[in-house]
């Protein structure tokens, strides 16, 4: 009788997927060429005309090629693009998960439990890209952009180097690598997610660069969202107030002078050349804090050592990471918004924050409420749910890198290639 009910089950569960799916592709293109009726995207002579379809198994999206009628352009369409996606997505769909049937159970509530699963609707989440090559190309994905994302052990084997994982578009896993964009800014209203992403990269650079990651973490939110790495060997320091602060940025910047003038005598173009494997990372969470510093000429020399370390740091090794809830155009130094080649940027409050951090609008209407989603800026903008690590996680990869003795105040790189030779590049530091 179970099996029955099950089999029968499993076979409503594939007719209804097979019919959603069919159903479904028909009145998406249904839906396309009448949003571009309503959108005035014909001429006189001719409306656009499907020419081809495809679905796309492994990406989970259909593909509709579409000719256009002279006269009308992409853009035209992308013009369009909160009109085509509102109307693909205006409805709830039945929806009939095959791993349902699984979990029923076997009680004298058996049919309903059946009859809830057969009449599943769920709100359609679609995404969709449009591209042009003679042919108006208008892929469809079954799936759009996820509003939860673990963050997990497989993302992290998943990041090679220097990478970490960044977070997921509707169609892609994405990495950022610091090898490549060597200074990142952060910016998002408060509880939106530019902690959690800072330790999302301190924690993946820690167990995949172990040997090699120097820390300065900089919290001037009273230290409490790093305080678990304090003792990771890889961290050289946190830095709560501003007096750590300073000290702190004082410290690389001494570091970083001699460091360009060794590199100078070597004859050294930049941290590849000389084979060093060590990166500094120089972590600043709330970074607007530093214009509240109570001394006006503390505040003006942090941001001016931040300025440095963008201006200078990334050719020889260092990394900066400036975050914060306030993006004005006076919190950020000069020389960091200069250098940046990267933005993660989650919601914030009006045009104007947008502009400072992007040079554009549209971080003020990312969606309410919804933590982790961002707009990751490199060479092109592309909107990412970023991944929530828990601090359970961290723990459990911070753990063996953990030591309770004090760390070696000195900020030369353990596993230079000088190393090896007479120790004359060590003594030179360790003078510092
Ligand atoms: N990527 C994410 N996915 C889902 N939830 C998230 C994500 N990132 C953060 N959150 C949730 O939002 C909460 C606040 O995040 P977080 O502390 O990173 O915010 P914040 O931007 O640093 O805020 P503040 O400016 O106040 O320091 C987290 O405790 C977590 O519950
Ligand atoms: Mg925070």
């Amino acid at each position: 009788m179970l099996f029955e009910i099950v089999t029968t089950g499993s076979m409503l569960g594939v007719l209804g997927a097979s019919y959603y799916k069919k159903n479904n592709l028909n009145s998406d293109h249904d839906k396309i060429i009448k949003i571009a009726d309503n959108c005035g995207l014909y001429t006189k002579e001719e409306k656009i005309r499907l020419y081809r379809r495809r679905y796309n198994k492994e990406k989970k999206f259909t593909e509709y090629v579409y000719k256009i009628p002279l006269g009308l352009e992409l853009e035209d369409f992308q013009d369009k693009y909160g009109k085509f996606k509102d109307g693909l997505n205006n409805r709830s769909v039945r929806k009939i998960n095959l791993k349902d049937f699984k979990e029923l159970k076997l009680d004298k509530t058996i049919l309903k439990q059946i009859q809830n699963i057969i009449n599943n609707r769920e709100p359609v989440n679609k995404e969709i890209e449009m591209e042009y090559d003679g042919m108006l190309i208008f892929r469809v994905f079954d799936e759009g952009l996820t509003k939860d994302l673990p963050y997990t052990k497989e993302m992290l084997d998943n990041c090679k180097g220097w990478e970490i994982p960044l977070g997921v578009t509707y169609k892609e896993f994405v990495k950022h690598n610091f090898e490549k964009m060597q200074i990142l800014v952060v910016a998002g209203q408060t509880r939106y997610g530019k902690t959690v992403f800072l330790k999302n990269v301190i924690t993946s650079l820690i167990n995949n660069q172990p040997d090699n990651l120097k820390l300065t973490l900089i919290d001037l939110k009273g230290g409490l969202a790093f305080s678990r790495y304090l003792n990771c060997k890889q961290v050289n320091t946190v830095a709560k107030n501003s007096k750590e602060t300073l000290e702190a940025l004082e410290a690389i910047h001494t570091e970083m002078v001699k460091r360009q003038e060794h590199f100078l005598s070597k004859g050294w173009e930049d941290i590849g050349e000389a084979g060093w494997t060590e990166r500094h990372f120089v972590i600043v969470d709330e970074g607007a804090e530093i214009n509240g510093f109570e001394k006006k000429d503390q505040a003006d020399r942090a941001l001016y050592l931040l300025g440095e370390i963008a201006r200078m740091g990334a050719g020889i090794g260092y990394r900066l990471i400036f975050a914060t809830q306030y993006p004005t155009a006076d919190v950020f130094p000069r020389q960091v918004k200069a250098n940046t080649s990267a933005a993660l940027c989650f919601r914030l409050k009006n045009a104007t924050q947008s502009m400072v951090v992007l040079d554009t609008k549209g971080a003020e209407s990312l969606p309410v409420g919804l933590k982790g989603r961002a707009i990751y800026q490199t060479d092109c903008d592309r909107l990412v749910q970023t991944p929530l690590i828990k601090n359970g996680f961290i723990d459990g990869i911070i753990k063996p890198h953990i030591v309770m003795k004090p760390r070696s105040e000195s900020s030369e790189p353990q596993n230079s290639k000088e190393d090896t030779k007479a120790g004359e590049y060590t003594t030179e530091f360790k003078e510092i």
